[in-house]
């Protein structure tokens, strides 16, 4: 029996929110080169469908200079009393000091993903620091001092979210749009 979802995000919707945010990235950087770092896993079909669409909106020399892709990946130590103790298990390889780094990832809940992957960032010498977001949850917001540059969609109270590279113990990432658990 094939599964069924309750898509919250359709694949147009959010191409078109991506469009946007290209848009908006290649306004912001033009003439200029810029290295998006993808958080994996949750944010490699986010960051593929930004990277392309800021590749086609550069062709005519009105964006970007060049777009490179970079990837990070983290996993917490699992303290609850440290949520922001994170171990590197996958870094940047390109480096990215002086560089205009965008830090592409999946959900802004907490916060302290960002705020450590911004502050590895920054000790390596990165000249300015933005965040892409896909998801933002307001409500798991638990800290002031990291700013969300570009934000796709702002979701309150919608649960745990699934698919366009976010997972449900590793299923369905591969969905082409954005599905919501059902309620337990
Ligand atoms: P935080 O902002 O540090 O709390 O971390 C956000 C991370 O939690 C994201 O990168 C996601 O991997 C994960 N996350 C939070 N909410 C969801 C969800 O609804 N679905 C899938 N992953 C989520
Ligand atoms: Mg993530």
């Amino acid at each position: 029996m094939s599964q069924t979802h309750r898509v919250l995000l359709s694949e147009d919707d959010i191409l078109e929110k991506i469009e946007g945010i290209a848009t908006q990235i290649c306004e912001d950087y033009r003439g200029q080169e810029v290295i998006l770092v993808g958080i994996l896993k949750g944010a490699f079909v986010f960051l593929s469908d930004l990277a392309r669409e800021i590749e086609h909106q550069s062709q005519d020399g009105k964006g970007v200079s060049a777009c490179f892709v970079e990837f990070m990946s983290i996993s917490s130590y699992g303290d609850s009393r440290k949520p922001g103790d994170i171990r590197i298990e996958l870094d940047v390889r390109q480096s990215v000091r002086g560089q205009n780094v965008i830090i592409v990832e999946d959900v802004a809940d907490s916060l302290e993903t960002l705020y450590r992957v911004r502050q590895i960032l920054s000790e390596k010498g990165a000249a300015e620091i933005r965040v892409a977001v896909l998801l933002e949850k307001p409500e798991g917001h638990k800290r002031s001092d990291v700013s969300l540059d570009y934000v796709c969609f702002r979701i309150e109270n919608a649960g745990f979210v699934y698919g366009y590279g976010m997972d449900v113990a590793e299923k369905s990432r591969a969905l082409p749009f954005v599905a919501v658990a059902d309620p337990e």
